[in-house]
């Protein structure tokens, strides 16, 4: 067993560079144990992508392990107690495996086509005019409060049919859900986690009356309609229109700012990208694979299994280092350069496997729409001090990023 020395992510110059750890750790033989969430850390690419496509590691432990075994982990996930967040967090379609999971993508799966996605773009486009029109020439703001932090709830609070005002009570309500699942677990982290779970609900089940009265072409009446033909039940309804809300939401701001971040710290992508707009979707996976918002998801063991040359035994639980996977130089030349035209550019930032992100298109099209009209309308973007990062080992994004935009 390797020891965790080298590997504390609640270290203040982890969040400053997570990067120069990961790097570490790739280069360790096999994978790292963190004795903190008894795991084994997978941090190069081919052993992520070996974990997320292998049928024999599910996300969830159900099924693997004894029952009183389940409990005990967690209470020490300290996850227990919670009864709102159990039935509709704890539970969802990116939490189960199996046939429940299976049924359940295939009911989003069929709706969040690419051609329903890229439908939305007008709609799309107006919103960031509209918040872009409110930046004069010369203006300081910070990017991520007064541009990133207004797109992606607004767009996927529209999709769900959720009134526009409703939308940014949405965001606090997703950030306090997601922080819990970060490792500082906190009793007042878990008070809040636990009352927002319960608001919710209300709010959907609030959200699912009134288009049941008039049902339209939102995907919470084409979630209805499919609790109706019997595809899921009542709670499930809940769960998944929770889990639409909430898993793109914090991340596409994150990584809208991280986005930025990175064209302003490599200025002749920035250039590249504002002579040739058509490099616009290339760069926006670069955004993700050079700082991935969402860095750590993990799996389990249902059975004996090998990851490199070790075997491990059935119960194990991994962790998935999607951010210092995207960052293996056996993957990617020149893997801590930013390059808006990388291709290829099978990065991890969505996962892989079975629970691959089903918002990847949704989330790709705000990015393109943001940098493509953000560049069009301001000649100059200058960085007015640099940012701090997030701490944590579960999202990477800044905390603030303050610009200044002129047109000349
Ligand atoms: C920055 C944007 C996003 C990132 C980085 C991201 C990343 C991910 C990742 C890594 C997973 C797989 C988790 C795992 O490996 O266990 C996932 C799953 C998922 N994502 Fe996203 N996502 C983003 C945006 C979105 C958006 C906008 C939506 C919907 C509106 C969405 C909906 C989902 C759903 C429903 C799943 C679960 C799929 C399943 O369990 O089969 N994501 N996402």
């Amino acid at each position: 067993m390797t020891d965790d020395t080298d590997f504390n992510p609640r270290a203040p110059d982890f969040a400053a560079d997570p990067y120069a750890v990961y790097a570490r750790l790739r280069q360790k033989p096999g994978l790292h144990y963190f004795a903190d969430l008894d795991m084994w850390l997978a941090s190069r690419h081919a052993d992520v992508l070996s974990i997320v496509t292998n049928p024999k590691m599910p996300r969830m432990p159900g099924g693997i392990l004894p029952s009183d075994e389940l409990d005990r982990r967690q209470r020490q996930d300290n996850f227990h107690d919670m009864p709102n967040h159990q039935r509709f967090v704890q539970f969802s379609m990116l939490n189960s495996d199996g046939d429940v999971h299976d049924r359940l993508r295939r009911q989003v799966f069929r709706l969040f086509t690419p051609l329903y996605i890229t439908s939305h773009r007008a709609v799309i486009q107006a919103l960031v005019d509209r918040i872009l029109d409110r930046f004069a020439d010369g203006a300081e703001i910070d990017f991520v409060e007064d541009l990133a932090a207004e797109v992606p709830g607004h767009v996927i609070g529209h999709l769900l049919g959720v009134p526009e005002a409703d939308c940014p009570m949405l965001r606090g309500w997703s950030e306090n859900i997601v922080q819990y699942f970060d490792i500082d677990r906190s009793a007042e982290r878990k008070a809040l986690a636990e009352a927002t779970s319960a608001q919710f609900a209300d709010y959907l089940r609030g959200l699912k009356r009134q288009r049941r009265e008039s049902p339209g072409d939102d995907l919470t009446s084409k979630l209805i309609a499919a609790q109706d033909a019997g595809d899921m039940s009542e709670d499930e309804f809940l769960s998944t229109a929770m889990l639409i809300l909430m898993a793109g939401h914090g991340s596409t701001i994150d990584v809208l700012g991280s986005g930025m971040h990175a064209l302003l710290s490599f200025p002749e992508q920035m250039q590249r990208l504002r002579e040739d707009q058509g490099l616009i979707q290339t760069a926006v996976q670069e955004m993700f694979r050079f700082e991935c918002p969402l860095p750590f998801f993990d799996r389990y063991a249902s059975d004996e299994v090998t990851v490199g040359d070790r075997r491990f035994p059935k119960g194990t639980r991994f962790g998935l280092l999607y951010g210092a996977a995207n960052r293996d130089l056996a993957q990617f030349d020149l893997a801590d350069h930013f390059d808006i035209g990388r291709k290829p550019n099978r990065h991890l930032a969505f996962g892989g496997g079975a629970h691959f992100c089903l918002g990847n298109h949704l989330a790709r099209l705000d990015m393109e729409i943001i940098f493509t009209t953000l560049l069009a309308r301001f000649n100059r973007i200058e960085l007015v001090e640099p940012p701090t990062y997030k701490p944590g080992l579960s999202v990477r994004g800044p905390k603030a990023l303050r610009l200044k935009l002129s047109r000349g």
